[in-house]
């Protein structure tokens, strides 16, 4: 037999090597192909959490970072799911919209679609609120004129059934939480306990590591870390803006060490160019019961 010569060594390596890097091409054209198909429709999660402070079960849809995106023509398989699920209250917990876009008809007509089914609470994310400082001053008003009640470092009790909720609106994350110009921490330290079950609405999962971890709050309804956009088996979510890498706050439900039971949605859409790869979009379903 004779012996394979250098060349012909160099030759096969090569071919091996193109092999496997056409593997790796198609694995990964597959992975994302899949995932833009799934993509194109939302799970629905339910969740159940207790608390001794509500008479009466209340039933919670939670939407977060829409970011304009749309099931069907004016979001008409989330309004029919929505109106379906029954829900005694909606909550927008923000980035609906994208900053960049003046144009908000998405947000609106769904908001117009939805609020003679329960009536919609939200707060602002990173996109609501760069639109209203710096950009369309207008912008909070359109919001209430489409039927939206836009609440920001500020509470207000709501009746549900025989339950009164003190409904509290958390602005600022964890870089401008303690920024004396914004009034998050000033808010916060100013409230009183309470005997009503007080939920809070806030864009940012991650201020419940740290600076809202040991307040005097019962349920907390988030988004922001879009599920941490790629989601492994056994490794679960790799990044999230709030957190970075490996982040712990990205779904279902987690409770602090102070008690708060905080609600993560996943979100409905993406505005970041790290795709959604086995994360689907999550519309939350939230059930407050009172035994
Ligand atoms: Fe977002």
């Amino acid at each position: 037999m004779g012996k394979s010569t250098p060349k012909k060594q160099k030759s096969l390596r090569a071919r091996i090597l193109g092999a496997v890097a056409l593997v790796l091409v198609a694995a990964i054209a597959l992975t994302l192909g899949i995932n833009i198909i799934l993509n194109r429709s939302f799970s629905v999660s339910f969740y159940e959490v207790r608390s001794d402070k509500v008479s009466n079960n209340i039933r919670v849809v939670e939407l977060a970072d829409l970011h304009n995106s749309e099931y069907g023509k004016d979001n008409i398989k989330l309004v029919d799911k929505i109106k379906a699920l029954k829900p005694d209250l909606i909550f927008y917990a923000g980035d609906m919209m994208n900053y960049e876009n003046d144009d908000y008809s998405v947000l609106f007509t769904l908001s117009d679609a939805l609020y003679k089914t329960a009536p919609i609470y939200a707060c602002f994310g990173n996109n609501e609120l760069d639109q209203y400082l710096f950009r369309d001053k207008t912008f909070k008003k359109q919001m209430i004129t489409h039927h939206i009640e836009v609440l920001s470092n500020e509470a207000k009790k709501i009746q549900v059934g025989n339950t009164t909720i003190e409904l509290i609106a958390v602005t600022e994350g964890v870089d401008q939480y303690d920024n004396p110009k914004n009034n998050a921490k000033k808010f916060v330290e100013s409230l009183e306990p309470t005997n009503n079950c007080r939920i809070c609405l806030t864009h940012y999962p991650e201020l419940f590591l740290q600076k809202l971890a040991d307040k005097d709050i019962d349920i907390a309804f988030t988004g922001h870390a879009h599920g941490g956009h790629i989601r492994l088996p056994k490794i679960g979510s790799l990044y999230s803006n709030g957190e970075g890498f490996l982040p712990t706050m990205t779904e279902g439900v987690v409770e602090t060490e102070g008690g708060t039971q905080v609600v993560i949605s996943r979100g409905l859409g993406n505005h970041n160019p790290i795709p959604r790869i086995n994360n689907q979009p999550e519309l939350v379903v939230t059930d407050i019961c009172w035994y």
